[in-house]
């Protein structure tokens, strides 16, 4: 059977879709079989040039076909679903069917306030600081917000994922299915994580 791993949150533009590419493209690069479930409104991404296949989760009856199969699959792989934002419902039933949750949020007030509710929404999911500032004049108020949050859910964040330019290829639709280095150790460094919290 293989492992439901989530990105999700009302939130738009916080990096659930990057970094649900980016688990899926490390996971593979880590030798774990993965599959990648679009579930917003977009077009959908063409699998042709990646290493990990794409699934077509933009219905509900869709959706539950993806979790249906990966109930089926034998063997470790991982099936990673890209939430859409701003769909309460949607969200709650991709939680309901996750073996784990990721809530990815920003350097910013509005998207820790956002994250910091649905940490007591999900009481089992984890906070992902996204596109997290590596070298800004800011550092002192971006670890402020980790540190606020960690003080209120305690053990429940995971590491930054940096801001990394190169990053940005995965979600293109032209994507041709090479990767620069900073952007594949970003990759294989978000795959242990996930694999991490899943044991
Ligand atoms: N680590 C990163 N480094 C650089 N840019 C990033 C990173 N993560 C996300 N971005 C950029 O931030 C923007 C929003 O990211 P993304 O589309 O992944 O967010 P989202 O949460 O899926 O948004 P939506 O709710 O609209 O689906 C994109 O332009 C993306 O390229
Ligand atoms: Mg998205």
């Amino acid at each position: 059977m293989s492992k439901i791993v989530s990105f999700i949150g009302e939130k738009g533009g916080v990096g659930k879709s990057t970094n649900a590419h980016a688990t899926a493209h490390g996971l593979t690069m880590l030798g774990i079989p993965a599959a990648y479930v679009m579930t917003d409104n977009r077009e959908l991404l063409s699998d042709e040039e990646r290493v990990y296949s794409i699934i077509d989760g933009r219905t509900v009856p869709q959706l539950e076909q993806a979790v249906a199969t990966a109930k089926q699959t034998e063997g470790n792989g991982i099936f990673v679903i890209d939430g859409g934002g701003n769909r309460g419902a949607v969200d709650s039933l991709i939680a309901s069917i996750s073996d784990v949750i990721i809530l990815p949020f920003t350097a910013d007030d509005d998207s820790v306030y956002v994250v910091a509710r649905e940490m007591a929404q999900f009481p089992s999911a984890w906070a992902l600081p996204s596109n997290w500032p590596t070298n800004s004049k800011a550092a002192v108020v971006d670890a402020g917000y980790i540190e606020k949050l960690e003080a209120n859910y305690p053990g429940r964040l995971l590491a930054p994922t940096p801001a990394t330019h190169a990053i940005r290829d995965l979600v293109l639709q032209t994507f041709n299915g090479s990767l620069l280095p900073p952007a594949q150790r970003y990759c294989r460094n978000l795959a242990r994580k996930v694999c991490d919290v899943l044991k």
